[in-house]
Parts: structure tokens; sequence; C-alpha cells
């Protein structure tokens, strides 16, 4: 049965907007982005909304519900009591560019910082073999759908500017591991991933694996144990000596 809710949405940009209310008509079955298109059709129609697939697999319709980091299409009407007050604003972390629409471009200038995956200069097509356990490890990670719903959460830059030139976030830290773990990659990544990505911001809150659509385990499967592996590198003795003839041989 159809019912009427109460909507308050964020209209205009960073430096000047508001949050306008809205009472929309709800259908049986409806997510957020339904009522959000109704309101488009119906009373706001310079609403900015981004969205592709209306299947939570485009990552585009990424915004903040009562708060909440969510997709706008994955996430259900009957979620919400038919009296509640529900708000949506644009994620946070990002500049908004009009209304629910933010400026991703951080992203995707973190996405270009990180060393493609570079296999042996030797290896030639049809030789790329590996262990279907290491297909299995890095296909949790290939399931992104690049919503940067956990990037917009992180708190290391979700209030701080600041950090974000030295914190590539955990999407990003996520691809150095993925690589970092691959057989095929002969690029060390250890020391970028601390020097370059700021995986010693990262305190392991799981904050981003909470709010990730696809339920990609984000801090236990790639953030702890990418800092494993640069622990083991900077501090076991033994590594620490290798490295240290290994650097007096090669003077
Ligand atoms: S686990 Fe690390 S990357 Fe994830 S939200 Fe917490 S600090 Fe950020
Ligand atoms: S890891 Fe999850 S939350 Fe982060 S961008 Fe990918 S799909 Fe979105
Ligand atoms: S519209 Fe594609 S994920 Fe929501």
């Amino acid at each position: 049965m159809g019912y009427k809710a109460q909507f308050r949405v964020w209209r205009g940009a960073d430096d000047a907007g508001e949050l306008v209310d809205y009472v929309v008509e709800v259908n049986e079955g409806e997510v957020v982005l339904d009522i959000i298109h109704r309101l488009q059709a119906t009373q706001a129609p310079d609403l900015a909304v981004r969205w592709n697939c209306k299947a939570g697999k485009c990552g585009s319709c990424s915004a903040e519900i009562n708060g909440m980091p969510r997709l706008l299409c994955m996430t259900r009407m009957s979620t919400f009591a038919e009296d509640e007050v529900i708000t949506v604003t644009p994620m946070r972390t990002f500049p908004v560019i009009r209304d629910l629409v933010t400026d991703v471009s951080f992203n995707y200038t973190k996405a270009r910082e990180v060393q493609s995956f570079t296999p042996p200069a030797d290896l030639k097509p049809g030789e790329y073999r590996m262990q279907q356990v290491d297909v299995e490890r890095s296909q949790e990670f290939r399931k992104c759908i690049e919503c940067f719903l956990c990037q917009n959460t992180c708190h290391v830059i979700r209030d701080h500017e600041e950090n974000k030139e030295a914190f590539s976030g955990p999407r990003f830290l996520m691809r150095v591991a993925e690589l970092e773990m691959h057989p095929l990659d002969t690029a060390d990544r250890r020391d970028v991933a601390q020097d370059e990505h700021g995986l010693g911001m990262c305190n392991i809150t799981k904050c981003c694996t909470e709010v990730c659509p696809e339920h990609i385990k984000i801090t236990d499967n790639a953030l702890i144990p990418m800092k494993e592996r640069v622990a083991g590198r900077r501090y076991d003795p033994v590594v620490w000596l290798g490295n240290k003839l290994f650097k007096r041989n090669k003077a």
C-alpha cells in the first residue's frame, strides 16, 4: 500500500546550500532512488543526482541517508518507519557540485598513483598461470564497484582535508594490497604502501568494511595483511639484516 513519506534533501552546493523538506509518495517495493526520481518528476525537476544502473553495480548513486553512507538504489524504503523523516545528503568527504552530486576526482587521482600490475618482463601471453587460491584471494577485491563509500566513511580523510594528500584511502590501499599479493606482480609495494599511500594512518577501525555494499572485508583481508607485510619487512631482524647486507654488497 502506498503512503506519503517525509523527505529532507540537501539542495545547493557546499558553501550555499540547505536541507529542503518534501512530502513524496511511496509505493510498495520501492528504494530511496525511486523516491528521489519521483521528487524530480513531480516537485524538483532541477534536483541533481548521479545514478546509472539502479542495480547496485555501477557505484554512482552513493550518498548519505540519515547520516549513513549508502547506495540510494539499494536502500529499501521498507527499512524506515512510514512516519520517519528521511534525510538524504551528499557524501561528506568530497566537494559538492550540486545537490546530491559530489566531485569524486580525488579518487581518480589516487587511482593513478598506484603503480599498475607489473608482470615479469619475459612472460608471454598464455603464460599467466597462478594457483586457484591466489585467484580467489584477489577475486574478493575485484568485486569493488568504486562507489567510494569506504573512502567517504574513513575518518582519516572524512573531516580532515589536510590528510588527503598523504592518504589514499581504503579503496586504493586495498588495490595496493591486491597487487602485492599477486604472485605474478614483480613490484615490491610495501614501502610505497607505507610512505606514499599512508597505510600507517589507518588504525583498522573497520568503518570502511561496514559500509561496503559488496561486503568486501577491506580491513581484515587487505589492510591488516598489508600492514603485516610492511611490519615483517621493517621490523623482522632477519629481514633487516638481509636488507643491510644486500645494500652493502650492492654499494
Ligand atoms: S580501517 Fe583504516 S581505512 Fe578503514 S575506515 Fe578505518 S582507518 Fe579508514
Ligand atoms: S571497496 Fe566497497 S565501499 Fe569501497 S569503493 Fe569498493 S565497493 Fe565501494
Ligand atoms: S545506480 Fe548504480 S549503484 Fe546505484
